[in-house]
């Protein structure tokens, strides 16, 4: 337990709402930043609705320098951060790559720059298995080389992890933890938060259950000529709320000072593998839907398979996803037929 207020910021988005709950179901206190640029003030009233109380929160944009740089001076006792505002769009980020670079890049330097001058500042961020890109051996370890990014959005994640590396070599005070992430689905278990993609989802998990409500006519599977056992693509599929934990796990860590170096680096996968037709097969089984689907080309830039090894994330961590791909499935579908109903009565 902790009654040290943490900053969150990207707070009421997807990973960063689930990720609140679980902090403050540990027993911390929240101050929430975000702009609303890809979210909304609803999702606060969901937090407030599964954990009985509602975070502090502050509408700034991070690449507000001077309004980063205020809201320190204001909450001067925080100095534990998880940091996930940022923009997460492989596709928009190959259009327009200077928003990629100054919403993801700028940002995160105006806050470390804040943080750097605390004596004791403690940093979660959210990084990508895309830094892996196509891993050369599956399980994917810590250790398998990030290669060259594929897009900007990747780009930013790679140059993000070196620069907290390199103010952490320079500031031995300074301790900091890059989480990769490898695919996050599904939705608190109560459907009062969830992911709320706007237009039309780029994920396969939003696509698939806006087409079961009927919003979208049929799933466009992105290729069946991978060389894999059904030919379709291979991802590790994550639980967000076993994402949102390990968060509050590594927090804990650099808070108990169990660190091995004050900057780490962890892989958040389940370690298990699915490929789009055993995605589709699952959410089948759990909706009791069939999902209309087609079979189409391969989407540009994606790889054959990524799945994560845990073996650092257990043993060092402490920290093991739980939760199964039905599980994650279940709770994205209860969470579509809630946004369904809540769509309908604003209509
Ligand atoms: N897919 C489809 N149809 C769709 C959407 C996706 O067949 O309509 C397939 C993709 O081809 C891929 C799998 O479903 O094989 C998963 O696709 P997602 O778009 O859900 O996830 P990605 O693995 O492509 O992307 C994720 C994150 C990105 C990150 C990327 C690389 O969403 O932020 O991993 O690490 F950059």
């Amino acid at each position: 337990m902790s009654s040290k207020r943490v900053l969150v910021t990207g707070g009421l988005g997807f990973i960063g709402s689930h990720t609140v709950v679980a902090l403050q179901q540990e027993g911390f206190e929240v101050v929430i930043i975000d702009n609303l640029s890809n979210s909304s003030l609803d999702v606060l009233g969901g937090i407030t609705q599964i954990t009985g109380n509602t975070p502090e929160f502050e509408n700034i944009d991070l690449r507000d320098k001077t309004a980063v740089k205020d809201f320190f001076e204001k909450y001067e006792d925080i100095e534990d951060v998880i940091h996930f505002a940022a923009s997460k769009a492989v596709g928009e980020s190959v259009l327009n790559p200077l928003l990629y670079y100054e919403n993801n890049i700028s940002t995160l330097v105006y806050i470390l720059h804040e943080l750097n001058k605390k004596p004791s500042a403690k940093f979660i961020f959210s990084s990508s298995c895309t830094v892996y890109g196509q891993a050369d051996e599956l399980p994917i370890t810590e250790n398998a080389p990030v290669k060259k990014a594929e897009s900007p959005y990747g780009n930013t994640k790679q140059i993000g992890e070196e620069i907290i590396n390199d103010t952490c070599k320079i500031n031995v005070d300074f301790k900091a933890i890059a989480l990769r992430y490898f695919n996050p689905i599904g939705a608190h278990p109560t459907a009062e938060i969830g992911e709320l993609p706007i237009g039309t989802p780029q994920n396969l998990i939003p696509y698939i259950t806006q087409t079961a409500i009927g919003k979208r006519e049929e799933l466009s599977v992105f290729g069946n000529d991978y060389p894999t056992n059904d030919g379709t693509a291979i991802r590790d599929y994550i639980h967000v709320m076993d994402l949102a934990e390990a968060h509050v796990t590594a927090l804990s860590r650099l808070i108990n000072g169990k660190e091995k170096n004050n900057y780490e680096v962890f892989n958040l996968g389940t370690g298990k593998g699915n490929s789009v037709l055993e995605v589709i097969r699952s959410f089948e089984k759990v909706s009791e839907q069939n999902l209309p689907y087609k079979i189409v080309d391969r989407r540009e830039g994606d790889i054959t398979a990524a799945y994560a090894d845990t073996t650092k994330a257990n043993e060092e961590l402490g920290w093991k996803a739980n939760r199964s791909l039905d599980d994650a499935l279940q709770s994205a579908w209860k969470w579509q037929k809630v946004v369904e109903k809540r769509e309908e009565e604003e209509n």
